[in-house]
């Protein structure tokens, strides 16, 4: 691999020559470092670099933000002694050297100052632990103690010292590598991934939100499968997420085996990644079949059942969400909402299907209808190529068959014709329950294709539908 050089870096991220005045005006010994530095190297650097000097981290921050304008903020972390600069889209990091080792129970680090090597050694991965030395005496000089750079050429995440003592750092680091693993598509070193699995336990001491943006990380990468099977490898899953660790298995009775949920599930992410980057149509398909261990049951008869795992699944993710600290908003419902539909439009495949039926999903779904129709095609999984093709040929006509009915009746964002308000009026009702009933009634005739979902019908069949209740429109 080439190494670039500084200058030709600089032109692209001015904000390094800034960080070079800076330091020369300061007399501080500063480099750059990290992501960026690897970054660079895969040719996917982004508006965040990180710089580490010999010295006072801090007062180089506030020397450059002082350069850049004498208005610009210095975001202080003193504990950490790191300072933070954000400008025109770019972040600027800061951090003196140290030589730093986190206390066994806790997160906290005892720092001490350090040399440039000391502070390069303490980072997570070779590749992470590369430099560029931004002084008059050595400008340019690409530092790479831990050999970096080849490990970037054998695509390889592997810790800069003995691996037990990186993740004793910082256990969320065994995360990070099974997502830069995942992100970047490399191996692990099977040293650096014995000692994963040696220190599992040790996530247990890091916070959950620091895990989940780490699966979130994993989640939004290409192949997520990968990082879910390193995750599941090295145990580190049956930690932070044993609901999917459990679809693992399969079980056989009477000579009859199902399939292996998690195998499956992982199928199921894959396949609706190559069609979304949105980050929770991929959560609903890592939980689709999440309550299946849930509702497993043997018939002889039937085989294998997972009876109402939909229903299950989609009341297990608000648990599941909140262990997670993952947003209990709309994000929330609509993966739920996803996972309590997956099935639905399956049964749809079949020539004799009624409109009505179509209907009914296109209302339940409304906004989401594409979404879950995505996920259903992921769904359709099978070893037999040939299977899957004519399974998803006869899924397009079931988009076509959608397609014209949400055409005719706009049932996705339904709206009563008739609100309850107007019920009540109509009839010198209070709000009761034969209110609804009447509302009801309306809706399921229009879902049921009796009447069209405008006005007009809708009216006519209520006044009858009042009738038969015994009640009368009022005179005025
Ligand atoms: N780092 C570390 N241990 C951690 C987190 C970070 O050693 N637990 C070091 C690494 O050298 C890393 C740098 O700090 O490259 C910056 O961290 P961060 O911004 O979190 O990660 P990046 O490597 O920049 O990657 P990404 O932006 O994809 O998270």
């Amino acid at each position: 691999m080439k190494i670039p050089k500084l200058e030709n870096i600089i032109s692209d991220f001015p904000h390094l020559e800034v960080v070079i005045k800076a330091a020369e005006k300061s007399g501080i010994p500063t480099y750059v470092v990290g992501g960026f530095v690897r970054d660079v190297f895969l040719k996917r650097a982004k508006g965040d670099i990180d710089f580490v000097c010999v010295g006072d981290g801090i007062a180089l921050a506030k020397e450059t933000a002082a350069l850049i304008s004498a208005k610009k903020k210095v975001q202080i972390f003193k504990k950490y002694g790191t300072a933070h600069i954000s400008d025109k889209g770019v972040d600027l990091e800061f951090v003196g050297a140290r030589k730093e080792s986190y206390s066994k129970d806790s997160r906290n680090p005892d720092v001490e100052p350090g040399t440039l090597d000391d502070d390069l050694s303490r980072r997570d991965f070779t590749i992470n632990a590369m430099s560029y030395s931004l002084n008059q005496d050595d400008f340019g000089t690409f530092l790479d103690p831990f050999e970096g750079l080849k490990d970037l050429g054998k695509k390889l995440i592997k810790t800069p010292l003995d691996p037990d003592t990186t993740f004793s750092d910082d256990p969320l680091r065994m995360m990070r590598a099974i997502r830069f693993a995942t992100q970047l598509e490399f191996d692990i070193a099977p040293e650096t991934f014995d000692s994963i699995t040696r220190n599992r336990e040790r996530i247990r001491i890091i916070s959950r939100e620091r895990i989940t943006t780490e699966l979130n990380k994993i989640i939004a990468s290409r192949l997520p499968s990968y990082g879910f099977k390193l995750l599941f490898a090295s145990g580190l899953l049956q930690e932070i997420f044993p609901e999917v660790s459990d679809l693992h298995g399969v079980e056989i009775r009477n000579k009859q085996a199902h399939k292996d949920n998690f195998y499956h599930t992982l199928k199921v992410l894959d396949n609706i990644s190559e069609k979304t980057d949105n980050l929770w149509l991929r959560w609903s398909a890592l939980l689709h079949d999440i309550a299946k261990p849930a509702t497993k049951r043997f018939d002889p008869k039937a085989g294998w059942t997972f009876h109402g795992h939909e229903d299950k699944g989609a009341r297990m993710v608000p648990g599941i969400f909140r262990k997670l600290k993952l947003p209990l908003d709309e994000r929330m419902k609509y993966v739920q909402k996803l996972v309590r539909l997956h099935l639905r439009p399956i049964p749809l495949v079949r020539e004799d299907i009624t409109d009505s039926a179509l209907r009914r999903l296109l209302f339940e779904a409304g906004n989401d209808i594409e979404d879950l129709l995505t996920l259903c095609r992921a769904d359709i999984t099978s070893k037999n190529e040939k299977k899957v093709k004519t399974y998803l040929r006869n899924f397009d006509k079931v988009e076509e068959k959608l397609r014209e009915i949400e055409e005719k009746d706009k049932l996705r964002n339904f709206q009563p014709p008739i609100s309850g308000n107007e019920i009540m009026e109509m009839f010198s009702l209070p709000p009761n329950k034969i209110v609804g009933d009447l509302k009801n009634g309306i809706r399921n005739a229009i879902l049921e294709g009796e009447i069209g979902n405008n006005y007009d019908e809708a009216f006519r069949f209520l006044i009858k539908l009042a009738e038969k209740k015994g009640l009368e429109p009022s005179k005025n």
